[in-house]
């Protein structure tokens, strides 16, 4: 049997057909959703995980209708503040990743706070991807590493994973080990795209405002009984 997981990653994806199933507004899906995210991070830092990272809004989500986007903003800003204590609580610290300089001064203010009063928690280490996208974060790495090869800073025979990890937005983070994505939705859609090369994928039809401890669980067994061979033959890695 593997190990458990030392890093899981989440798309959370359903919000909105959650609560047209509802006869709701698609903002109140998103609102269940951020119930949700916090059951489910105070449930995996339970379960000794060292890294859980959400996909909380993708870069292509800022095409979204201006309304939409500006209320999700807005209740990002009042999970954090509603979550902050909890966080401590459960000695958990707060990252972000993304573009983080064109989100609203009034997200970047608070995940900031966040971020810096959370610095010292060592149970978990809980990533929000806010206005991300796995391609732009590749795209600005080589970038810059180009900028060093121009100036001699690094040389083009150097550059190997080490190169490109130390670049990307990620940096801090260990490769995925288990990628879920909730509603029934079977894609990656522009999500760590470096660190899921090897990643167990887990797929669920459960939309992301239903999803609970009990489904977690389900993911976890599922993932325990995965073979991960990296390449190489089972008998290899027994
Ligand atoms: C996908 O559902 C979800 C999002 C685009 C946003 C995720 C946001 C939350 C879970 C709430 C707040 C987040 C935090 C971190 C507190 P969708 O709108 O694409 O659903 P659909 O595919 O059914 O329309």
């Amino acid at each position: 049997m593997i190990k458990p997981p030392e890093h899981i990653a989440i798309i959370m994806d359903g919000n909105g057909r959650w609560a047209k199933k509802q006869g709701k507004k698609r903002f109140a899906g998103h609102i269940r959703g951020a119930e949700t995210v916090s059951e489910i991070v105070e449930e995996v830092a339970r379960k000794k995980i060292n890294f859980l990272t959400l996909f909380a809004f993708s870069v292509e989500n800022l095409s979204r209708p201006k309304k939409e986007v500006n209320l999700l903003m807005k209740l990002l800003v009042s999970s954090l503040k509603k979550e902050f204590k909890r966080l401590n609580e459960n000695k958990i610290r707060l990252c972000a990743v993304g573009d983080l300089n064109t989100l609203p001064n009034s997200v970047k203010n608070e995940l900031m706070f966040v971020i810096e009063k959370t610095k010292k928690n060592k149970q978990m280490i809980l990533t929000l991807a806010l206005n991300y996208g796995a391609k732009e974060e590749i795209i600005e790495a080589v970038k810059t590493i180009s900028m060093k090869v121009k100036n001699s800073i690094i040389s083009p025979e150097k550059v190997d994973e080490s190169t490109i990890i130390s670049h990307l937005y990620t940096r801090n983070l260990p490769p995925v080990d288990l990628l879920i994505r909730t509603s029934g939705e079977e894609r990656i859609s522009n999500f760590l795209l470096w660190h899921i090369a090897y990643a167990e994928l887990y797929f669920t039809k459960t939309l992301w405002p239903d999803f609970k401890k009990e489904d977690l669980e389900e993911a976890l067994s599922n993932y325990k009984k995965r073979e991960r061979r990296f390449g190489k033959t089972s008998e290899q890695i027994k």
